[in-house]
Parts: structure tokens; C-alpha cells; sequence
């Protein structure tokens, strides 16, 4: 059961917090300043929220939100009860709210919250919303990737769209507990398709569209669906990408019962589509003839909802599991609050629906409240730097969400996109993906954000199902690059090398301790990967992969990976994955892939090869490795730089020592350190000659 010390150290941490008023509950006076370079570090750098915005927030001051922290962890069974009661709910949970195994050393872990309560989540995000009077209220504006393509739903009319396609879903036979695969680009019908697999119980598992054939094999191979949700083609800034052709070429290697494909006009017609009669249906022939009523499948709280692949440290995707209940009411109050969403807010979130931001950002936490949703189809540079601009004013955006390498990007393009744009409707920043440097931190906050809005700098990842770490715009001061301090619910442990956690101001592995409700059950098909990977490294807590350090007013800042996990413009991928991929080339004898510091991504691929005896090095190799990379992955994948390496640097007992690779990838020459140990310190002479050819 969740019982919990009374008192965590994380409260101790943040009732000690020097920056926060104790008792009064009142932010000092200063309106939306950075106090900037004068300050000897980052640390010292606080911008506090204005007096306007800290008015009207929905938490105005630290002190409530210390009350609420409070309580979350002191009583979280009475905390999410409560708020899970907003929700409908065919029948309320047990007298068990939480039932939980954190410490592997007790035995299996496991996680349960509202276990007994039956609901359904599509019901919560259209039904309820519809039926409290908010029907005619525009659920999702739609911006292609022309300007000019627009569409919009309403609440009622986005349920209507959902119920025939959870009709047609039904009426092919797929039930309760059955996975359907999702391979869609940002068209309205990705997260409508989501939302019907959810009414009918059906567990979706959404590729991103940006991956390969072959990755999308290896998903549908693992997860077995009934159908798989296509569309012919999309059209991505000037390029069109023939998504179909991808999907035949995966249920080529796969099998497949049906295929339901969405002719997107704007980027092909269905004439010049490829086709295979019996298997493939077009979406626009069959989904309007079914009933825009559909009774929905009342699930248990734990009921799988969804399944999301994600890259760990071996080859193999894991397949993400999360449930029903927990992660809806844990979705839904992460997005009220981080953001200080209120109903006269129109919400942009430009992560694709393929990742878990998507799930959790774009679909499943906004609905629930009600939200009226932007989703763009196309690039967000196309036709110029200042498109994102254009949206926010086209329909008055108040919150932006979007990722550390979009701003950097847009940074390096110059303000002057920006400033052409007004912008005023803007009022709620936000950043996930990746630790947000604070120099493109203070560039979003002036520039887009004109020194008026909060950044929401949100640390979670697909396996929290939603935010962990995360600023409460209104409640307290921010300082750039910091996801300041945890969520409710939530209790961030700072961790040494042998597990025993490390208290004030330090560094080290960032775990958690207790479980949250929207924390994921399992990883698909193998429970003792989820074991083993998240919860035998740090016995007693689940490891979250990161490094973080927390600062002397109990700030947490994120620092990266400390896996073989590299993380690409916010996209998460295998060291292990490029390797694999790499020396599938019939030339390619063995790789070793690192990251290095990128401008724009954050971290490149850097890749080390050796080739088969006897086959010589040349340009017209490098590029086909790439290729390979690409079409075994996806283009998002491919390496950034290929080192040709006649030897790795390996220990007498073969292990690769790629503390040496990062150093030289990163042209850290004089930091390499001891090489000794090396089975051929030679090696590392050689790399080091042949790095620039
Ligand atoms: C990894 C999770 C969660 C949605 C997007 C990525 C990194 C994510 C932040 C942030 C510092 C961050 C971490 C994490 N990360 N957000 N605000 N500050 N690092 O989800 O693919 O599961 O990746 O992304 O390294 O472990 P994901």
C-alpha cells in the first residue's frame, strides 16, 4: 500500500527552499525581471512570474502549493481520490485507491490505482464534456501543412467522428483488450482514431510516422494488431512522404488482416495509391456509413489504454503499457496545472501525436479538460522560420509547447520572424523533450514570449505517462533550465553510484520513490525487462535513466542520460539500435555509436565503424551506412557523423570502452584519461589521426 513517511525529504527540501516565502505566501514584487549576466551563476538567476499573472494563476503562491504537495504525498490515496472524483466514473474504485510494489526486494513489482473503479477515457474527454453544455466548443482547429488548409471540430462533432470509427473497428471485430496499430501524421484522424480504440477498449499502440518499415514491422510483430490505421501520403514542408508505401512494405514482413487507409488529398489521391484489394480499405468508403452513436465499453481502472515503443539500452523497442484510470486523472491534472490551463485557452502542443507527448499532451490531458486544441500537419519552418508565429496569431494561441530544438533552431533563424508576428495572445510557455540550455531558455522567454509568459519546463518521460518535474507557472520564481520542483504525487530521490540517496545540494541518479498514477504498469509482453531495467539498478526506487542535481534553494536540474540512451531532438534512440542497424551492412564489421553535443539537437549520433577485412573506406560507404540507418530506423535516426575505426578501443576482456569514443567524438583530446587498461592502447593514436577524414 502507499504508505508514506509523513515527512519526505523532498518536503523538507522544499519547505527549507530559500527562495520561497515561508508562511506568507506572497512572491517578491518584481515584475517578469531577469536579473541576468550580473549574477555569478545560473542558480542565482530568478525570474518570477508577474504580479498579473501570479493574480489570476491557479496556484498563485508557493505556499499553496506546498499545502497541495503536502497532502499528495502525506494522504495521496484521499489527494487523487478526490480529484478522480471530477471524473464519471460507472463505478468508484475499492476502498483500495493505491495498491503498489516500488521495491524489487519485496518481490514483484506492480502498481495499481483505482483498481475496481470502471470508466472510460474517450467518455471523459467527449461524453462529459459534451453533455456539461460544451458541444459546440471547437475541440481541435487543424492547420495543414499549406497555409490556408484549415479545419475544426467541435466537442460534439469530434465524437460523432470517433463513434464511426469505433463502430467500424467494432464491426471488423476488434474487442476489448485488442491492440490496433496507428500510423498516422498529424491529421485529426490520428488522435480520433485513438480516441475510438479507447471507447471501444481497444489498446492502441501509435507508431510514430516517421519511422521505417522495418520498425514498423518489428512493432506490429511484437503487439499483434487486428488492423492497422495508415493514410496514403503526407506532405511534410515540400516533401510528400508515402506513408502507405511504407506500411506494405511492413505487412510484407508482418502479417495483416486489414489495413484502413485515409486518402489525404492534400498530398495524393487515391487513383495513384497502391493497392491491395482485400486487405486495404480506404477510411473516407467505410467509416462515414457507420453510426455517429456508439456505446462505449466501460473498462477497470487498470485496463491497458495504450502501448508506446521506446528506445532503451539493447535493440529491442520497449513497449510501454499504461492503463486507464491513473493515467487519466494523472494526465488531466498535470496539464491543468502546469500549464494554469483555463477554459478561455487555446493550446498548441507541436509534438507529434506518435510520441508520448502526443498521448498525454496533445490527446488525452487537454480533452479532458475541455481544451480547444491546435494540431499542425507540416513542418514547423515551412514555408519560413516564422510559421509557428502565424499559427499562434491565425487562432490566438494563449499556451505554446514545444521543444528545446525547435527553439534553438527558430533562435538561430533570426528574431526577426518572430517579431513580425504579435504574439500578444500568448500567455503560457512550455519545453519538454530535453533540458532546455538556458541561453535558448531566455531567447524563448524574450523574444516569443516578450518577458510576459512563464515557461513551463516539463521533465517526464514515456514511461510517467506525464509531468514529474515541472515549474507551476504562478506559484513560484523560475530560473532558466531548471524543471524546478516535482508534481504532485511525485517524490524526486537523488541517488550516488551505490543507490543510497544523497540529500541537500548534490548530484546523481534521479529516481523516484512511491509510485504516481499515471506511472506505467509494465513493459509489454516482458515484465522482467520493466524489473530489471527500472527497478534493479536502485533497489527500493524506480530509475529514471537521468542525471540531476538539485541546487541550494532545492531547484532540480536535469542533465541528460547516463544510459546508452542518446537523446536526438527530444527523440529518444539506442546506442545500441544505430549499432544493430549499422552492422546489418553486409560491410560493416562493428559500430560504436555515442552522442555528441549538437547546436540544434542537442545530442548527434556519432559513429564509430569498422568495416570487414579487406573492404576499403570511401565516401559512397558512409553514405550507404546512413541509408541503412534510415530505412532500418527512420530518417530522424541517422548519424550524424560516421569515424572510420580499423580498432576500437576495447578492454582485455573485449568490452568497448566508449568513455574513450565520447572524448574523441567530442575532440576532448587531452581529456582521455587513463588508457592503459586498453587491450591495444594503439588504437586510440589511430582514431585520433583518422578523425577529420
Ligand atoms: C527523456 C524521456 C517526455 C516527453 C518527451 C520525451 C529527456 C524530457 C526533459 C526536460 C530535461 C528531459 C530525459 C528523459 N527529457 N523532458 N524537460 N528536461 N530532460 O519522452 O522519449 O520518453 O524521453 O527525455 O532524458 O529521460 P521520452
Amino acid at each position: 500500500n502507499c504508505s508514506l513517511n509523513t515527512t519526505t525529504n523532498h518536503l523538507r527540501h522544499v519547505e527549507s527552499m530559500a527562495v520561497l516565502p515561508s508562511g506568507a505566501g506572497k512572491i517578491p514584487r518584481l515584475n517578469a525581471v531577469i536579473l541576468g549576466e550580473a549574477l555569478a551563476s545560473e542558480e542565482d538567476d530568478l525570474v518570477f512570474p508577474s504580479d498579473d499573472f501570479a493574480r489570476q494563476a491557479l496556484l498563485p503562491s508557493a505556499q499553496k502549493y506546498l499545502e497541495m504537495y503536502k497532502r499528495s504525498v502525506e494522504d495521496p490515496a484521499g489527494f487523487w481520490s478526490d480529484i478522480a472524483s471530477q471524473f464519471l466514473w460507472k463505478s468508484k474504485w475499492g476502498d483500495t485507491v493505491c495498491s503498489e510494489n516500488f521495491d524489487i526486494r519485496n518481490g514483484n513489482v506492480y502498481v495499481q490505482w483505482f483498481k475496481g473503479g470502471i470508466t472510460n477515457i474517450c467518455y471523459n474527454c467527449l461524453d462529459r464534456n459534451v453533455d456539461s453544455g460544451n458541444g459546440d466548443k471547437i475541440a481541435f482547429h487543424w492547420e495543414g501543412n499549406e497555409r490556408g488548409f484549415h479545419d475544426s471540430l467541435t466537442y460534439t462533432q469530434l465524437l460523432s467522428q470517433v463513434c464511426q470509427v469505433a463502430n467500424y473497428l467494432r464491426d471488423i471485430g476488434v474487442k476489448k483488450g485488442d491492440a490496433v496499430v496507428i500510423y498516422l501524421p498529424m491529421l485529426m484522424e490520428l488522435p480520433i482514431a485513438m480516441l475510438a480504440c479507447a471507447r471501444i477498449g481497444a489498446v492502441h499502440s501509435v507508431v510514430f510516422a516517421g519511422f521505417s518499415a522495418d520498425s514498423l514491422a518489428q512493432r506490429i510483430m511484437d503487439c499483434k494488431p487486428k488492423v492497422v490505421l495508415t493514410c496514403n501520403a503526407v506532405k511534410r514542408g515540400s516533401k510528400v512522404i508515402h506513408l502507405k508505401d511504407i506500411v506494405d512494405a511492413a505487412l510484407s514482413e508482418s502479417f495483416e488482416d486489414a489495413c484502413l487507409t485515409y486518402e489525404n488529398r492534400s498530398a495524393m489521391m487515391r487513383e495513384t495509391t497502391k493497392w491491395q484489394d482485400g486487405r486495404d480499405i480506404w477510411w473516407q468508403d467505410v467509416v462515414p456509413t457507420y453510426s455517429t452513436i456508439c456505446e462505449v465499453e466501460w473498462v477497470d481502472a487498470e485496463d491497458p489504454l495504450f502501448l508506446l515503443y521506446t528506445s532503451g539500452s539493447t535493440g529491442k523497442p520497449k513497449g510501454v503499457l499504461h492503463t486507464t484510470g491513473g493515467y487519466m486523472v494523472y494526465t488531466a491534472t498535470t496539464f491543468k496545472y502546469a500549464f494554469d490551463y483555463k477554459p478561455s485557452d487555446i493550446y498548441w502542443c507541436t509534438a507529434d501525436c506518435g510520441w508520448i507527448t502526443g498521448h498525454s499532451y496533445v490527446t488525452y490531458g487537454p480533452l479532458l479538460n475541455g481544451a480547444t486544441v491546435v494540431i499542425y500537419e507540416g513542418a514547423p519552418n515551412y514555408p519560413d522560420p516564422g510559421r509557428c508565429w502565424d499559427i499562434v496569431d491565425k487562432f490566438k494561441v494563449t499556451i505554446f509547447y514545444t521543444a528545446p530544438t525547435l527553439v534553438r533552431s527558430l533562435m538561430r533563424d533570426g528574431d526577426a520572424y518572430v517579431t513580425r508576428y504579435s504574439r500578444k495572445s500568448l500567455r503560457v510557455l512550455g519545453s519538454v523533450g530535453e533540458p532546455i540550455n538556458p541561453s535558448a531558455w531566455r531567447w524563448f522567454f524574450n523574444v516569443v514570449g516578450d518577458s510576459r509568459c512563464p515557461i513551463s519546463d516539463t521533465w517526464w518521460q514515456t514511461e510517467t505517462g506525464g509531468f514529474m518535474i515541472a515549474p507551476l507557472p504562478g506559484a513560484w520564481p523560475q530560473k532558466p533550465g531548471s524543471a524546478t520542483f516535482p508534481f504532485f504525487g511525485v517524490q524526486p530521490v537523488i541517488v550516488d553510484e551505490k543507490g543510497v540517496e544523497i540529500e541537500g545540494e548534490c548530484s546523481g541518479y534521479l529516481c523516484v520513490k512511491s509510485s504516481w498514477p499515471g506511472t506505467f504498469r509494465t513493459l509489454y509482453g516482458d515484465h522482467e525487462r520493466y524489473e530489471t531495467t527500472y527497478f534493479k539498478p536502485f533497489p527500493g526506487y524506480y530509475f529514471s535513466g537521468d542525471g540531476c542535481s538539485r541546487d541550494k534553494d532545492g531547484y532540480y536540474w536535469l542533465t541528460g542520460r547516463v544510459d546508452d540512451v542518446i537523446n536526438v531532438s527530444g527523440h529518444r534512440i539506442g546506442t545500441a539500435e544505430v549499432e544493430s542497424a549499422l552492422v546489418s551492412h553486409p560491410q560493416c564489421a562493428e559500430a560504436a555509436v555515442v552522442g555528441v553535443e549538437h547546436e540544434v539537437k542537442g545530442q548527434g549520433i556519432y559513429a564509430f565503424v569498422t568495416l570487414v577485412d579487406g573492404i576499403p573506406y570511401s565516401e559512397e560507404l558512409r553514405r550507404n551506412l546512413i541509408t541503412t540507418v534510415r530505412n532500418q530506423i527512420g530518417p530522424f535516426a541517422a548519424p550524424d557523423r560516421i569515424h572510420w575505426a580499423p580498432g576500437l578501443p576495447k578492454t582485455r576482456s573485449g568490452k568497448i570502452m566508449r568513455r574513450i569514443l565520447r572524448k574523441i567524438a567530442s575532440r576532448q583530446l587531452d581529456e582521455l584519461g587513463d588508457t592503459s587498461t586498453l587491450a591495444d592502447p594503439g588504437v586510440v593514436d589511430q582514431l585520433i589521426a583518422l578523425a577529420d577524414c
